[in-house]
């Protein structure tokens, strides 16, 4: 495919401490050449028969793609991020914004940082929506390529210094002013609005379990950590009890094939959480016949596993 060339997104003329003459040069010379050789290298990969070009060049040309490619869609970002006051943020976006940073100022505090932190270094400053986690963070990509996995940004600040040193110097934190002057709002809440839209990514549905609720592994530990009356139950098969060497702390071992021998010795008050391995089928299985025995119980998502990658405390199965 051949990339072409997305039109200025703002108006240089409009813009406060920041010459048309700038934003003509970044984005003719540094956007323009970045396209250019991100079409060069396109062609150079359509050439290539994958299967007789050595692995190491097919590597290196897919890395300049990628940071080219990135080059290209944060300049436009870069542009699309100016032609505003920077002062007046729609409702929608300061409430977003003080719901993941604790304060509008706090936010801008920490983004000013970013953007002098690069300071006579390079590398965007950018303020990303992130499906999974459903809140925008700040972050720093010190070169083309360091983008957040799945993330969507919706402003972007170059601190490369060809997208200032033209005007201001080296004085990073004049930019930096200047820049959080222009920010439009108005833009970065319609980028916002679309990031949000976008799904976290989906989970292993588990079919024959559609309603069984579950507890994530922290929740448990927040419930053992303050003292939270908890039943907690491993129902490791019995098969792979000899290979297994420890058990989550606090839990007690029970076969999921004999519930019925032990089922009178919980409590119906207070509430039972369940697991296996890895968090599916048995663990699942019992909390599903707890349930309907009429106990409060959940199975622990991620299971044994899951317990152990958050640090929780594990002792000697004995
Ligand atoms: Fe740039």
């Amino acid at each position: 495919m051949e990339y072409t060339i997305a039109p200025l997104f703002c108006r240089p003329w409009t813009l406060n401490g920041i010459s048309p003459h700038l934003i003509e040069s970044h984005y003719e010379s540094n956007y323009g050449n970045a396209l250019d050789r991100l079409n060069a290298i396109t062609d150079e990969l359509a050439a290539i028969d994958p299967a007789t070009t050595p692995a190491h060049v097919i590597c290196r040309l897919k890395r300049d793609e990628a940071a080219l490619l990135n080059s290209t869609l944060l300049h436009e970002l870069y542009f699309a991020s100016l032609g505003g006051d920077g002062r007046t943020l729609p409702e929608d976006m300061a409430s977003a914004i003080a719901g993941d940073f604790g304060s509008v100022s706090r936010w801008r505090q920490e983004f000013i940082a970013l953007g002098e932190g690069l300071a006579g270094g390079s590398g965007w400053v950018l303020l990303t929506y992130i499906p999974r986690d459903r809140r925008l963070t700040n972050h720093v990509a010190s070169d083309h390529d360091q983008n957040l996995a799945g993330g969507i940004p919706v402003l972007a600040l170059d601190m490369y210094e060809h997208a200032y040193h033209l005007e201001f110097g080296a004085n990073a934190t004049a930019y930096v002013a200047a820049f959080m002057r222009n920010i439009n709002w108005d833009a970065v809440l319609q980028r916002y609005r679309n990031a949000i839209k976008v799904e976290p990514p989906p989970r292993l549905e588990q079919k024959q379990f559609p309603v069984l609720p579950s507890i994530t592994p922290e929740e448990v530990r927040s419930m053992l950590d303050t003292g939270k009356p908890v039943q907690i139950i491993d129902t490791l098969p019995r098969h792979y009890s000899t290979r297994a060497q420890d058990i989550m702390e606090g839990a007690t071992w029970r076969d999921p094939e004999r519930v019925d021998e032990w089922i009178g010795e919980l409590s119906k008050t207070d509430p039972v959480v369940t697991f296996c391995v890895y968090g599916f089928h048995i663990g699942c299985e019992t909390a599903e016949t707890l349930r309907k025995a009429g106990f409060d119980a959940r199975y622990m998502a991620g299971g044994h596993y899951a317990w152990k990658a958050i640090k929780g405390r594990v002792k000697r199965l004995d």
